[in-house]
């Protein structure tokens, strides 16, 4: 049978893999999210709640990647494993944000890309800003070692601290479990996304260097995809 968690932890074997993880997904942004640079895209939202609105679900979000080549490789009753123009992974995880958060940490997968967009906590049911304390620190404790965690986000009074969305400063720092954490806001607007939405990127202070470079990192092979996609058993007739 095949298990989400085991399959994500498979993932963190091996190469250096640029993970980018949209809680609370919903099932409009495919496209958008499948255009942006990363090796495996984990969306959460636990809005379907039966096994036929969790098929429904992934029918409407795969409609949203229509620009992209959309491959369904399992599905559990929790999840839909997808391949995504051959070369990149996908997981929707049907679960509330910090169960997902909760595999991913137990994969040992860390997060290179984070979106917080329309995450519900305004409306759509949520209990908890994702770009607020505490959820925000779950993810940035996630952080690769060997680099910075871009993040996409339309509201996070975490991020901007003091001088708010219209004004902001151009970088901040803040200091979170003993590591001090420096933002770079470089406001570049994001295809796709709502005009607000903008991109921040956070580097731990211990790794900037004065051009803000990282570690060049080593990319998914094509064959290592292929490989993995072959050896899963397609169960989607079950769910
Ligand atoms: C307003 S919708 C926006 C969806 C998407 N971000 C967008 O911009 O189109 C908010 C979504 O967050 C989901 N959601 C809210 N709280 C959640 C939680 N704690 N865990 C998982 N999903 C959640 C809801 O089910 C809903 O689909």
């Amino acid at each position: 049978m095949f298990n989400t968690q085991c399959f994500l932890s498979s993932l963190s074997k091996g190469y250096s893999k640029r993970l980018l993880y949209y809680p609370s997904a919903g099932q409009r942004d495919g496209c958008s999210v499948c255009d942006l640079d990363a090796d495996i895209f984990i969306f959460s939202d636990f809005r379907p709640k039966s096994l036929a609105a969790r098929r429904a679900f992934w029918k409407r979000f795969h409609q949203s990647c229509a620009r992209h080549n959309i491959r369904l490789i399992a599905a559990t009753n929790i999840s839909r494993i997808f391949s995504i123009d051959r070369r990149k992974w996908g997981i929707f995880i049907f679960l509330d944000n910090n169960q997902a958060v909760k595999m991913i940490r137990d994969s040992g997968l860390r997060i290179s890309t984070f979106i917080g967009v329309t995450d519900g906590c305004a409306e759509g049911g949520n209990y908890e800003c994702c770009n607020e304390s505490p959820f925000l620190e779950k993810i940035l404790a996630l952080m690769p070692d060997d680099g910075g965690m871009s993040v996409i986000t339309d509201h996070s009074s975490y991020l901007f601290q003091t001088d708010g969305w219209d004004n902001p400063k151009s970088e901040t720092n803040f200091v979170l479990n003993d590591s001090t954490y420096k933002t770079s806001i470089i406001r570049e607007r994001v295809p796709g996304f709502r005009k607000r939405a903008c991109k921040f990127v956070i580097w731990k202070k211990c790794l900037v260097n004065e051009k803000n470079e990282t570690v060049p990192r080593q990319f998914r092979e094509q064959k290592e995809l292929d490989e993995m996609c072959r050896s899963i058993i397609l169960s989607d007739q079950l769910f």
